[in-house]
C-alpha cells in the first residue's frame, strides 16, 4: 500500500511537504507542487486521512505540552509552534500540565495512545524521573525552553546564563552593590542557569556572593510579593532585585509600592521574559527578553524536521535573549548626608539637591 513516504521519496521531498501539497497549505514552490502531484499519480497515492494514518501511521497531529497555561511567557510559545506546524498540514494539542509531574506522566501515557506524530515538551521538572519518562515514548520528542544535552533529543532554548549575567550587569552599571534575586523552582533548569549568570556577574564585578540575597520561589506574582516581605525584613535590604521573571517581578514591585518605596530609585527591579503585561504596569519593566515567539516555531521546525527524516543529527539551538531598559531600574539613590543640605534658615530645613551616586 502507497504511503506519505513512498510519494515523498518519489518526489524527492520530506513528508510534512507532500502534507502542504495535499492539504494545500502553507507554501510549496509550483515546480516542487508538480513533482509531488507526479509522484501521487504514478503511485496511486490516496490521501485518505483514515486510509493515511492506517497506511502511514501519521495522525498529523502533534502535542505541545507546557507547565503553566495561565503564565503569559508561553501564549508566544505556543503560536509560534501552531503558526509553523499549520502551514506544514499539521495541527497542535495543547496540553497544560500545570506544573504537577503525576499528571504530566498521565498525559504523556495518554499521548502515546493516541499516537500523535510528535511532542513538543517544556517539562514541569529537568530532573532524571522526566527524562526516564521521555525516553519511553514512541514518537519523536523536541524538548523546548527547559532542555539537556543528557538525552539525544532536538532541543532550543533561551540562553538562561547570557540573559541572568545581562541583567545583573545592568544593575551594577547603575551602582548596585546589594543586588537579590528571586530564583525560580531549583528543579527547572533555566533557574539554576539564571542563578549562575547572576552570580558571575557579581564575581566579575568583584561583588562578594550574598547568600541571603539568594531567594528561591515559584514563577509566580505572589511569589513576588513573599520575596518583597523576605527581603524587607534583612538587617540590610537590597537596593535592587533580578527577579527570574515577569510575573515575580510585578509582585514584588505591587508590594513595594503598598510600602511607600519608590521604584525605581529605592528598590531597582528587573525581571526575565518580556510579557506583554511588562509594558503596561507603572512603572514598564526593565527586562530580559525571550524571543518567545521564535522559540516555538523552531521548536516546530526540529520536530517537523525528525518526523520525515528519523535518522537527522541531533540539533541543540540557543537563542539569545535581550536587555530591554525600561522604568524600574535607575541610578542607586543613596540616603543625602548631612553635607548636601543647605544651611537651615527660618527654622525651616531646605533640603539639598538629591544626589544619585555615579
Ligand atoms: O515564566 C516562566 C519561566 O519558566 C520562563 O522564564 C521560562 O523560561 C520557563 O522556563
Amino acid at each position: 500500500m502507497v504511503n506519505i513516504q513512498d510519494v515523498a521519496e518519489r518526489a524527492g521531498v520530506s513528508t510534512a511537504t507532500v502534507s502542504r501539497v495535499i492539504n494545500n497549505s502553507g507554501y510549496v514552490g509550483e515546480k516542487t507542487r508538480r513533482k509531488v502531484l507526479e509522484a501521487i499519480s504514478e503511485l496511486g497515492y490516496s490521501p485518505n486521512s483514515a486510509a493515511r494514518s492506517l497506511r502511514t501511521k501519521s495522525t498529523l497531529i502533534v502535542a505541545l505540552m507546557i507547565p503553566d497555561i495561565t503564565n503569559p511567557f508561553f501564549p508566544e510559545l505556543v503560536r509560534g509552534v501552531d503558526d509553523t506546524l499549520t502551514k506544514a498540514g499539521y495541527r497542535l494539542l495543547l496540553c497544560n500540565s500545570d506544573g504537577d509531574s503525576k499528571k504530566e506522566a498521565d498525559i504523556l501515557r495518554a499521548l502515546a495512545e493516541q499516537r500523535v506524530d510528535g511532542l513538543i515538551f517544556t517539562p514541569t521538572q529537568t530532573n532524571e524521573s522526566t527524562w526516564e519518562i521521555i525516553q519511553r515514548q514512541t514518537y519523536p520528542v523536541v524538548l523546548l525552553d527547559r532542555v539537556t544535552e543528557s538525552l539525544a533529543l532536538d532541543c532550543v532554548a533561551t540562553d538562561h546564563y547570557s540573559g541572568a549575567l545581562k541583567a545583573t550587569k545592568h544593575l551594577i552599571s547603575l551602582g548596585h552593590k546589594r543586588i537579590a534575586h528571586i530564583s525560580g523552582p531549583k528543579d527547572v533548569r533555566p533557574s539554576q542557569e539564571r542563578i549562575n549568570g547572576y552570580c558571575a556577574a557579581l564575581i566579575q564585578a568583584g561583588i562578594p556572593v550574598d547568600e541571603t540575597l539568594i531567594l528561591t520561589y515559584d514563577f509566580t506574582r505572589e511569589a513576588g510579593r513573599s520575596a518583597y516581605n523576605d527581603l524587607k525584613a534583612l538587617d540590610k535590604p537590597p537596593t535592587a532585585v533580578f527577579a527570574a521573571n515577569d510575573l515575580q517581578a510585578i509582585g514584588l514591585i505591587e508590594q513595594a509600592l503598598k510600602d511607600g518605596i519608590d521604584i525605581p530609585t529605592e528598590l531597582s527591579v528587573c525581571g526575565f521574559d518580556d510579557i506583554e503585561y511588562s509594558t503596561i504596569v507603572s512603572p514598564p519593566l526593565t527586562t530580559i527578553s525571550q524571543p518567545k515567539y521564535e522559540l516555538g516555531a523552531v521548536a516546530a521546525e526540529l520536530l517537523l524536521r525528525r518526523i520525515s527524516n528519523p535518522e537527522a543529527e541531533i540539533r541543540r539551538i540557543k537563542l539569545e535573549p535581550q536587555l530591554v531598559k525600561r522604568g524600574t531600574t535607575a541610578k542607586r539613590k543613596r540616603p543625602k548626608s548631612v553635607g548636601e543640605y543647605r544651611s537651615i534658615s527660618e527654622g525651616k530645613e531646605v533640603p539639598g539637591e538629591a544626589v544619585q551616586e555615579g
